[in-house]
């Protein structure tokens, strides 16, 4: 029986089939919005209103109706039924692993139903639009309130968590991932001098493909449920 740790890494490849945008390639947002505008600090400074529009949307999106889809589904059996640890890092700030069965993600790049005060550092839940006129619900702060996302130029959340998994993993998949953005593209390299089997699902070949050593090209809502049923047959037999 085979117990390899797996470590998942995901990107916004993984929810487009929820229709949910990418952000690079045809369609992707960053070809409406630059990057500057709308995800670093010193554009949330110079222009706090149209940083706030720009999540509130992706916000209001994500609860009018986005559903997972048989990719996420296939991950949440996959860390029900693998007989090792599965762990799931995501640069997806939606909740569509959650929803699809993955209890616990590690979402390092932030998470659009979560807020924070800047004055304070109170977290809390999100559901309704954030404003530049609201009032932190626990120092009373107003305009302090921000989206809990990790802008670029910010640290990504959990590191030392993600570092340790990844020194120790066997298997690496990294699903749905242009590998533009470190320190995520460079997970496959770390996974890789660990001794990890690394593998690329995406729908084309990525930035970092030389890196993986096995590659499924397609779509992954139809990738991911073969190969979690193949990784649960490889460790509990051809039963499953
Ligand atoms: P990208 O938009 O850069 O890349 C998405 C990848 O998914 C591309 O390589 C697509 O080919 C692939 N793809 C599209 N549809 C797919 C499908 N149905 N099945 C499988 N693959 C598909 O998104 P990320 O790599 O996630 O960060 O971007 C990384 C980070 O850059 C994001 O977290 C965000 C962004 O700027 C911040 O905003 C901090």
């Amino acid at each position: 029986m085979s117990l390899r740790p797996i470590v998942i890494l995901t990107g916004a490849g993984i929810s487009a089939e929820s229709g949910i945008q990418t952000f690079r390639g045809a369609g992707g947002l960053w070809n409406d919005h630059r990057i500057e505008d709308v995800a670093t600090p010193e554009g949330f400074r110079r222009n706090p209103a149209l940083v706030q529009e720009f999540y509130n949307r992706r916000r209001r999106e994500l609860l009018g109706g986005v559903e997972p889809h048989a990719a996420h589904t296939a991950l949440g059996r996959l860390k029900d039924e693998y007989p090792g640890e599965v762990t799931v890092v995501t640069q997806n700030i939606d909740n569509l692993h959650e929803r699809g069965g993955v209890t616990e993600v590690i979402h390092m790049h932030g998470e659009l139903l979560r807020g924070f005060c800047m004055v304070c550092g109170e977290r809390f839940d999100v559901r309704a639009d954030i404003s530049v006129s609201d009032a932190c619900g626990s120092c009373g702060r107003v305009g302090a309130l921000r989206p809990d996302i990790v802008w670029f130029g910010e640290l990504p959340y959990r590191m030392p968590d993600i570092h340790e998994k990844l020194d120790r993993c066997g298997i690496f998949i990294a699903i749905g991932t242009s590998g533009n953005v470190y320190p995520a593209a460079g997970f496959v390299g770390r996974a890789r001098a660990a001794g990890a089997h690394t593998i690329e699902v995406n729908l084309e070949p990525s930035e970092t493909q030389n890196a993986f050593s096995e590659h499924r090209y397609g779509k992954a809502g139809d990738l991911v449920p073969v190969l979690v049923r193949e990784l649960l047959t490889e460790a509990l037999g051809p039963s499953v």
